[in-house]
């Protein structure tokens, strides 16, 4: 079975490299759109109109089922690639979300992720469908930093400790009974890549929770996939539309191992 991928860049194969290990039988097809990202910062409508054409190209390609991994667009464009593509979308908001609600005791979780993504409200709609309280809190520097390499640095902590301490007093002046959120949704591909330094920084009895594991289990169920990858020993394609020495470099960080062949595509505009 042939499944397309997509994300506006490179941070999206975070998610790949979960759907390899969960259901590693597929041939994957996957679209970094680097040429315009970043997505987290662009308007809703403009990333609606740049994930409907991605998502159209993978179709050209016979995908049969398509993962939004990145969370701006799975945030604000799910209905418009939907409507883009006859095949099954699955985005990372709603598997990431029940995740969530699925680990919290105290049922209050906060959520962090790009302007779109925590403008848009979308985990906090989710979260809220399973009775879960929510606090979210946009962390636009977090992608360049990690863009940078700056993964285990001490300005990226200092970053990252301004951000939380700012959403966590939010949750303090609304939870006035004293109980905390215990979860964190990394609502943005990048983020996994700072588990280490979050975990610094995060109360200990607090977990953190990416839709990467939870959105690749979904694709193992909707698609039936132990079922039907019995003949497939599995493939991975890799295509961009910007920088492919960048992209082979800094995905192979995303990845979790090289990636050695990227195919240039210029989608319209
Ligand atoms: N992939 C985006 C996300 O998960 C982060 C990078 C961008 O803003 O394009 O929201």
């Amino acid at each position: 079975m042939k499944i397309g991928v997509f994300d506006s860049g490179f941070g999206g194969l975070t998610v790949l490299r979960s759907l390899l290990s969960i259901v590693p039988q597929a041939d994957y097809l996957y679209l970094g759109d680097s040429a315009r990202l970043p997505y987290g910062s662009k308007s809703p409508q403009t990333v609606a109109h740049y994930a409907a054409s991605s998502a159209k190209f993978l179709h050209t390609k016979g995908i049969e089922l398509l993962v939004i991994a990145c969370n701006s667009a799975s945030a604000v464009a799910l209905d418009a690639i939907r409507s883009a593509v006859p095949i099954p979308v699955i985005g990372v908001i709603e598997p990431g979300a029940t995740t969530a609600a699925n680990l919290s005791r105290t049922r209050r979780v906060c959520v962090i992720g790009t302007q779109a993504t925590i403008a848009s409200h979308a985990y906090s709609n989710a979260l809220q469908t399973h009775g879960l309280e929510v606090k979210e809190k946009a962390c636009p520097l977090l992608v360049p930093l990690v863009e940078e390499g700056w993964t285990d640095h001490p300005v990226t902590e200092q970053v990252a400790r301004i951000y939380l301490q700012e959403l966590f007093s939010e949750c303090e002046a609304s939870w006035i009974d004293g109980v905390a959120a215990d979860t964190l949704v990394l609502g943005c591909t990048h983020y996994p890549l700072l588990k280490p330094l979050l975990s610094r920084i995060l109360p200990e009895d607090m977990q953190m929770v990416d839709s990467a594991d939870a959105v690749a289990h979904q694709v193992a169920l909707v698609a039936d996939l132990n079922q039907r990858f019995k003949v497939s020993a599995g493939s991975c394609s890799f295509f961009a539309t910007d920088s492919l020495e960048k992209f082979r470099t800094l995905g192979a960080r995303f990845l979790g191992q090289e990636i050695a062949a990227v195919e240039l595509v210029t989608l319209p505009e």
